[in-house]
């Protein structure tokens, strides 16, 4: 029997890392949909510039094909059949993506999508509104959680890791801007799911975050 598991959160908050291991561990597809929302706003920005008229962005939905392919052991995303893995990570398109996913066509595009790739396989879906709409009746739900101050430092560690120049005050800056955006949006705000199970990862390593994720989907595996 297939199971899904939902992890929802605010930027940083560890739900990546944990989602992409979880899925290996288990030995299932990971679904990243917040790299689908970029996907969106990189192709919106290519074809429209930094717009968000819902009534020119409508039509060009229908043009847009994004699909996953594992290459080399990493999951990449296609855009029409264009790899943009490297292009939409950025703190540009992070802004984009969180623009753009306010709008309900956009949203109803990206759900319907979700669900296609997901149908009759098990898997471990990262977003903000995964529990709470794209897939209610998730068998395990999580909802990620950490201070901001933490949720800064990582992103500008991931940042440095990679030399790419930044700084802390403007990340925690940019990171606020976007969880503001992301939890007052009129369609499918970032909030935690009822039935989620709250992970504080504040003072957590990734990998007690990872263990934690993994013992209770082997609880749940052991049931169905
Ligand atoms: O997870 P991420 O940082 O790559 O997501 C980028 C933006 O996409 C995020 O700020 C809000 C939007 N998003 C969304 O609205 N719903 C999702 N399920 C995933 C992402």
């Amino acid at each position: 029997m297939s199971f899904i598991i939902a992890i929802d959160g605010p930027a940083g908050s560890g739900k990546t890392t944990t989602a992409k291991r979880v899925a290996q561990i288990l030995k299932v597809i990971y679904l990243d949909t917040g790299a689908m929302y970029r996907a969106v706003g990189y192709y919106v920005l290519s074809k429209l510039g930094d717009t968000l008229d819902e009534e020119k962005i409508k039509p060009l939905l229908s043009e847009i094909e994004i699909r996953f392919e594992n290459v080399s052991s990493e999951r990449r995303i296609f855009l029409n059949g264009q790899d943009i893995s490297d292009e939409i990570r950025n703190e540009k398109m992070s802004q984009m993506a969180s623009r753009v996913s306010t709008l309900k066509s956009v949203r109803d595009f990206l759900v319907e999508e979700q669900r296609r790739i997901s149908k009759d396989t098990s898997l471990v879906a990262e977003g903000r509104d995964i529990g709470t709409v794209v897939f209610p009746d998730a068998q395990l739900k999580f909802y990620m959680d950490c201070t901001i101050e933490e949720r800064a430092k990582r992103r500008f560690l991931e940042y440095s890791e990679k030399n790419i120049e930044a700084d802390l005050e403007d990340i925690k800056r940019q990171i606020a801007e976007r969880d503001e955006r992301d939890k007052s949006r009129a369609h499918a705000p970032l909030k935690m799911a009822k039935d989620a199970i709250l992970i504080d990862t504040t003072r957590l390593s990734k990998e007690e975050q990872i263990k934690f994720v993994v013992s209770k989907a082997q609880e749940l595996k052991d049931c169905v």
